[in-house]
């Protein structure tokens, strides 16, 4: 068992430009910026809630806030997409994180989560936060975490924090989905990699790193965003009212999830992908697939992934499928059905 310290440094990749921190804090520009990995769960979603174990990587892009300090009555933070620079939400906040407000777009969400991370930070000065996605949002990739790491992260480093950093992404993320699990925050701060996630309710919180071959994958985005919030919520209704059948359920999937570790370490992909489909399979009866998804997943087999299953919260969003000789026959097999899609490798040796 290792720390969650060793995937989770809140100093990472932070960094500080034309100034030190905290030094002269009026008259020079002093710009942060802190980066947060968007994710891919390869086994475990939902289940993970429920404290069984899951199997996840960081993907080398997400999110990166550029934090500086500003002139202005109220914080300000601007939400842009990496793809095509359009502004997705303006919302700022009262110096006293009193009175929130969205300027442009849809950020009701954005601005409590950006008070609650504020509300970690003793801020000397009122904050201008620029952030930018490099991934769709609400597609199961953790847009929100990786936002929320970013943000902090950047903020930390501007004000000299960085140990408030953790707790600030955990309030954000309570506000973006309500009881998370703690599986998003905890990639969109790791390192490289593919971890085993386990947060039983009785034991420790484990987090190692899976000491796998390159890992490669196709990744596309199958069905409309949803609310992981919602599916978490549909999820604890269902089992409300089969509180038997769906634990054995997340058990199965929790079971998926220890058996792929072994798996993937040795690099048997044969079984990562059975055990992918058997995944899927139970997710399905959690509820929360979707008849794009299931459609996304056959299309992926059929042209030879070796598994495939949906991704993060599903209710819409992405599929993963296992691809190690190469994804572009996936790819090309899910574009002739109209979905788009990208092959990620994931390797604990890179940077
Ligand atoms: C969402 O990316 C993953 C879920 O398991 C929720 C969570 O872990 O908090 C559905």
């Amino acid at each position: 068992m290792v720390s969650s310290r060793e995937c989770f440094n809140p100093s990472e990749e932070t960094f500080v430009t034309k100034s030190e921190p905290q030094k002269d804090l009026g008259a020079e520009a002093v710009v942060a910026r802190g980066h947060g990995r968007a994710k891919l769960i390869l086994f475990g979603e939902h289940a993970v809630v429920y404290g069984k174990p899951a199997v996840a990587a960081g993907l080398p892009r997400g999110a990166t806030a550029t934090v500086q300090f500003s002139d202005a009555a109220v914080h300000q933070l601007t939400l842009r997409s990496a793809l095509d620079e359009d502004v997705y939400a303006r919302v700022e906040c009262g110096a006293a994180l009193d009175n929130v407000g969205v300027d442009a777009g849809d950020g009701e969400r954005l601005c409590k989560a950006f008070a609650a991370i504020l509300g970690h930070f003793d801020c000397p000065k009122t904050l201008q936060v620029d952030v930018t996605i490099e991934v769709p949002m609400g597609v199961g990739l953790g847009s929100s975490a990786a936002l929320s790491v970013a943000v902090a992260r950047g903020i930390g480093q501007l004000l000299g924090q960085p140990e408030q950093v953790d707790e600030a992404v955990d309030a954000s993320e309570r506000v973006f989905h309500g009881n998370p699990s703690g599986l998003d925050q905890m990639m969109a701060a790791s390192k490289s990699g593919v971890y085993f996630y386990a947060r039983a309710y009785d034991s420790e919180l484990e987090v190692a790193p899976i000491e796998a071959p390159a890992l490669t994958l196709a990744v596309c985005e199958a069905g409309p965003a949803a609310s992981t919030a919602a599916m978490v919520e549909m999820v604890a209704q269902r089992r409300l009212r089969e509180s038997q059948l769906i634990d054995s359920v997340n058990q199965v999937i929790g079971d998926t999830a220890r058996a792929a570790s072994a798996a993937l370490t040795d690099g048997d992909w044969a079984r990562v992908g059975e055990l992918m489909d058997i995944n899927h399979g139970a997710l399905s009866s959690l509820g929360v697939t979707t008849r794009a998804i299931d459609a996304a997943c056959h299309v992926a087999r059929g042209a030879g992934a070796l598994g495939a299953k949906l991704t993060g919260a599903g209710g819409g969003g992405c599929v993963v499928a296992l691809t190690p000789g190469g994804a572009e026959d996936v790819l090309k097999a899910w574009a002739e059905h109209g979905w788009s899609g990208f092959e990620v490798t994931i390797d604990h040796r890179s940077k």
